[in-house]
């Protein structure tokens, strides 16, 4: 791939910025003068600008798994909050990346990141399934009554369809471990409602097979497409 294509994809800057760093010998990749064609972009590359390590992506696709803190919006136009986007390195920023679903502002955990249009479609096509997994911290302490329940299906308000849970559990009376494989909007802060209790807190544990294990809240890992599902 061409040198100044792979700069701009990389969010470097227009082709005009990117062709001014080559030739006042900004960029060095892998320590070296830039080759003119980069042999291998799908290979994040080590990349220095002014002497300064500027995080690769690779190419053409990628995937972010994002640790969501909590005051975050799920949005490239944020209403309250900043955006997930914002916890980005600042060179990804104008990138073309696009959040897997949605999380609520408050919601912490898993959020996957892609430019892969299809594969995104395709995690979030109902029919596909994907396995979503929450802890809720609930309101008022639960009983088993509640998991019953949950599995059973619940009809949402508004909705006129009842969703189930694929599983429901007390790890203690006011935390919840529950996995869906819908993504309706506010999906189990709706669903608990529906049985007369609330969501103090939520977090996604999994999406899919992917979890936050070391990632630490606000920070990111790229992963391969294959360890999704
Ligand atoms: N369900 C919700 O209610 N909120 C989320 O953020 C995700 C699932």
């Amino acid at each position: 791939m061409n040198i100044i294509k792979y700069l701009q994809s990389q969010g470097i800057g227009s082709r005009k910025v990117c062709q001014a760093l080559l030739a006042n010998n900004c960029v060095a990749i892998n320590g070296e003068t830039p080759p003119d064609d980069i042999a291998d972009p799908a290979t994040p590359q080590m990349l220095t600008i002014d002497g300064e390590n500027i995080p690769t992506l690779p190419l053409p696709h990628f995937y972010i798994v994002l640790n969501k803190p909590a005051n975050f919006e799920t949005s490239h136009k944020p209403q309250h909050y900043p955006s997930v986007f914002s916890l980005l390195p600042l060179n990804w920023q104008n990138l073309d990346i696009q959040a897997v679903g949605r999380l609520d502002a408050d919601t912490t955990g898993v959020l996957l990141l892609t430019n892969d249009g299809k594969f995104n479609h395709f995690l979030t096509t109902p029919k596909n399934h994907i396995i979503k997994t929450y802890h809720a911290t609930l309101k008022h302490p639960a009983d088993d009554e509640l998991c019953h329940k949950l599995v059973q299906g619940v009809l949402l308000h508004d909705d006129n369809e009842t969703v189930k849970a694929l599983f429901a559990k007390l790890i203690t009376p006011t935390l919840l471990a529950m996995k869906i494989d819908s993504g309706k909007y506010h999906q189990v802060k709706r669903m608990i409602a529906a049985c007369s209790n609330r969501v103090v807190h939520l977090e996604r544990t999994a999406f899919g097979n992917l979890t936050t294990d070391g990632i630490k809240q606000g920070e990111w890992r790229i992963i391969q497409k294959a360890e999704v599902i």
